[in-house]
């Protein structure tokens, strides 16, 4: 098969592209560096044309509903568009799994995304993961000044974004089916949890604070709504632990 993977640079982007050409796909891949702006709509149509999938695992960091929302919603309608011109048999977007109760900051943007994707003529999946536990690098990364981070308190069921990336492959290889499995860790944990294991296996004397964020963002992500639950899961096989061990973790 071609796969097109939209965002293919990003976190997840790259387990998506290795896991695929591993499975001896042909790869194209679509970010900015690559020469295509999707939310700009720089150059899509032609180099989508003639893949066989498209997967969406395309990102804008954001705690601004107004942002969220008009970077997935413009992205999404951009992407759809181009792959209704050139008669794409399968769109395939990452979304996140139990953020049904949380249409606010950046899951507002998410949400927004799904809905397009659902109302779409093109063929399609929606294929939600739980965060990934690169996650606690990335906020780490966002929210620490000097000796101090500071954790919003969240509850989910981490995933490796490598086994990520080997689904969303499967689920693109597979026929347009609406939704698919969730995808989620092997076991809860909450992120100030995972930040502080993270820096005692790293040896980084730092304090992690978990504060609860206010709103209903913040009711939102220490609710454990983030764990999923609702519908049909698969359950990834790697630990926190084992993927801090892993070549994956830039400890
Ligand atoms: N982080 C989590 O825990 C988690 C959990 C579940 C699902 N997800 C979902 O996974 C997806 C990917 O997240 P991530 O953390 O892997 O993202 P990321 O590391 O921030 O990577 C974002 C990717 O999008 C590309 N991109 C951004 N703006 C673009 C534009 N205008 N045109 C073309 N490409 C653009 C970037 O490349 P350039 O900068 O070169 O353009 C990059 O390849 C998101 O939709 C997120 O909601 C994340």
């Amino acid at each position: 098969m071609k796969i097109a993977v939209a965002g293919g640079t990003g976190t997840v982007g790259k387990h998506v592209v290795h896991a695929a050409r591993e499975r001896g796909h042909d790869v194209v891949v679509l970010s900015r560096e690559h020469g295509v702006d999707v939310h700009g709509n720089v150059g899509i149509t032609a180099s989508i044309d003639g893949a066989d999938a498209v997967i969406d695992v395309l990102n804008t960091t954001t705690l601004s509903t107004k942002v969220a929302r008009a970077f997935f919603s413009t992205a999404t309608t951009n992407l759809l568009a181009a792959e209704a011109q050139v008669d794409t048999a399968h769109h395939v977007v990452l979304s996140i799994v139990g953020i049904d109760e949380i249409d606010t900051s950046y899951y507002a943007g998410k949400i927004a995304q799904e809905r397009l994707v659902r109302g779409s003529d093109v063929p399609h999946t929606v294929a939600r993961a739980a965060q990934f536990h690169e996650f606690a690098e990335q906020i780490a990364s966002q929210t620490t000044l000097g000796p101090l981070t500071v954790a919003p308190r969240t509850l989910s069921r981490p995933v490796a974004a490598r086994e990520v990336g080997a689904h969303l492959v499967s689920v693109a290889e597979s026929e347009p089916g609406g939704r698919a499995p969730d995808l989620v860790g092997p076991e809860d944990d909450t992120l100030a949890g995972m930040i502080r294991r993270m820096y005692a296996h790293d040896r980084t004397s730092r304090r992690v604070l978990d504060v609860r964020f206010p709103g209903a963002y913040g009711t939102g992500l220490a609710s454990g709504a983030l764990r999923g639950g609702q519908g049909p899961q698969r359950v990834a096989g790697t630990t926190f632990d084992q993927w801090l061990e892993s070549p994956d973790h830039h400890g």
